[in-house]
């Protein structure tokens, strides 16, 4: 925590999306070392993490501006702002309504921008705050059927690259953090409802050869403790790269892999 020593005696972090997977690794992480922790989720559950006077557990939808308003009113000086939550669709475009990926856009972008709004001015008024978005080694290396959420993650690498540049005068980074495929997360479970209602008959073969071929993969993958390092490493290192890869997949891939 050293390298924090400039923001508040115990920082804050609050991360979005930690009822389970990143998110929720991420929470535990920053607890075990000492940091104050807002772990935020669309239905809190009080049982996903360690007692703590230090822990605040608050609810929190991306999609309802009203939610991110009083979130961060309730959580008070934020020195990192980790933003997490996602979700996923794996489906042919054609298959794909603009209802969902508004959806997709909607969680994955805009509600990354919302946040990041709200809690700039206190970030502004301290002169000092980290902001990491948590985005997808898919941005590196194309893959079929995603073409909707990686456009998405590619927005917000693209979005926090400028961003970085108007906060840095203020004493605000900014970061991505870009994690491999982890199938040990709810990230699949979660995204299937909208991979079902995103089928479409000439897209079949082509999908089911797809499928067969993710889930025969044998090559590394990315755990849940990589991206709560890479994002760690985000929020206390201030010479940190903009862009961090996380898990073994995603660093392969990264042209500034280390
Ligand atoms: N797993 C992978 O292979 C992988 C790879 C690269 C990048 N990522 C990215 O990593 C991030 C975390 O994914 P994960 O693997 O940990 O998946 P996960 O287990 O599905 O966790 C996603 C989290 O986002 C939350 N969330 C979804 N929609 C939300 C909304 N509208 N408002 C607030 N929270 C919302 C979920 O909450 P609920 O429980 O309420 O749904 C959940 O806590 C995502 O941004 C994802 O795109 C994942």
């Amino acid at each position: 925590m050293s390298s924090m020593s400039s923001m508040s005696t115990v920082p804050t972090v609050l991360i979005t999306g930690c009822s389970s997977g990143f998110g929720l690794d991420a929470a535990r992480l920053f607890l075990d070392r000492g940091w104050r922790v807002v772990a935020t989720m669309r239905t809190p559950d009080l049982q996903l993490l360690p007692p703590s006077d230090r822990l605040r557990v608050l609810p929190l939808d991306l999609n309802d501006a009203d939610s991110i308003q009083r979130c961060v009113a309730e959580a008070g000086p934020i020195d990192a702002l980790v933003n997490n939550a996602g979700i996923g669709l794996l489906a042919p475009l054609e298959g794909i309504s603009m209802a969902l990926a508004r959806e997709v856009f909607e969680t994955n972008v805009l509600g990354t921008f919302a946040m990041i709004q709200a809690v700039l001015p206190g970030m502004r008024e301290r002169g000092q705050g980290v902001i990491v978005n948590v985005t997808s080694s898919v941005t590196l290396k194309p893959l079929p059927l995603l073409s909707v959420y990686t456009g998405s993650k590619a927005a917000v690498n693209a979005f926090t690259e400028s961003l970085a540049l108007e906060l840095a005068p203020f004493g605000i980074r900014a970061h991505v953090v870009l994690p491999g495929r982890a199938p040990s997360t709810r990230f699949g479970a979660n995204a299937r409802p909208r991979l079902e209602k995103s089928t479409h008959p000439a897209y079949a073969d082509f999908t089911q050869r797809v499928f067969a071929a993710m889930s025969g993969s044998a090559g590394p993958v990315t755990e849940a403790s990589d991206v709560s390092a890479a994002i760690w490493r985000a929020v206390t290192d201030p010479a940190a790269p903009m862009r961090l890869p996380a898990g073994a997949d995603a660093v392969a891939l990264s042209p500034q892999s280390e």
